[in-house]
């Protein structure tokens, strides 16, 4: 096992996710804790590249069962270079998106099931899996408003495929309350962030009375 603590933000398009990592990194790294911030898919040159592919809009052709592989792979560099040795040493990790969104975004595309992308995680990851995932959540009409960039391949896609995406990350949650935290996003940067600390305190106190 190891000893750091691994935090997951995941939701919608548009979400502000990016915006409360940045607070929840910066409020910890005030505290003195040795933080790690990861993007997924991304952060490693390999995970970058790969990003590059799953996101190109040119790439019409792509299949689900890919897409899926894709991200994992992505994610299995992503834990191999970075997030394991990383929460071997004891830092806190935050990761923008994991394994939650593939169980969102590729479930039931191409007939993919959930067992068949927890057994592709458990190959990529060895295993490892975050300590806590944070769902901000918000009506997808309100939060795809959100994106001003030139949409990806993903977002692209309808708004009922982004409805069906925002019910499975829902549905995580209730389905393993233990290990997900539901954040109503539509809210201030503020009151999100407290919202935020509120769940992510007792998790560190945890750590820190164990070392
Ligand atoms: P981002 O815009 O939050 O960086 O995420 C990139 C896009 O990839 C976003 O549209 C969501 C999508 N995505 C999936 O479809 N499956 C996944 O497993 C991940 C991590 C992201």
């Amino acid at each position: 096992m190891t000893d750091g603590r691994f935090i997951v933000f995941d939701g919608g398009e548009g979400c502000g996710k990016s915006t409360q990592i940045s607070l929840l990194r910066e409020r910890l790294e005030a505290s003195g804790r040795d933080v790690l911030l990861v993007r997924d898919p991304g952060t490693t040159r390999v995970g970058e590249l790969i990003r590059d592919i799953l996101l190109n809009p040119d790439h019409t052709e792509m299949g689900f069962r890919c897409e899926m592989l894709l991200y994992m792979s992505a994610r299995a560099q992503m834990w191999h270079e970075v997030i394991g040795p990383a929460l071997s040493r004891g830092a806190i990790v935050l990761s923008d998106r994991f394994v939650s969104s593939t169980l969102s975004y590729q479930l039931g595309g191409d007939g993919l099931t959930e067992a068949e992308i927890r057994t592709a995680a458990r190959i990529a990851l060895g295993g490892g899996w975050p300590d806590l995932t944070l769902i901000l959540d918000m009506p997808v009409e309100r939060s795809i408003a959100r994106v001003k960039r030139a949409k990806d391949r993903i977002e692209q896609r309808s708004s009922e495929y982004h409805q069906r995406v925002r019910q499975n990350f829902l549905n995580q949650a209730r389905t393993t309350p233990d290990a997900y935290r539901v954040i109503d996003a539509d809210r201030t940067i503020e009151q999100v962030h407290q919202d935020i600390w509120r769940h992510v305190e007792p998790l560190l106190e945890m750590s820190e009375a164990k070392a």
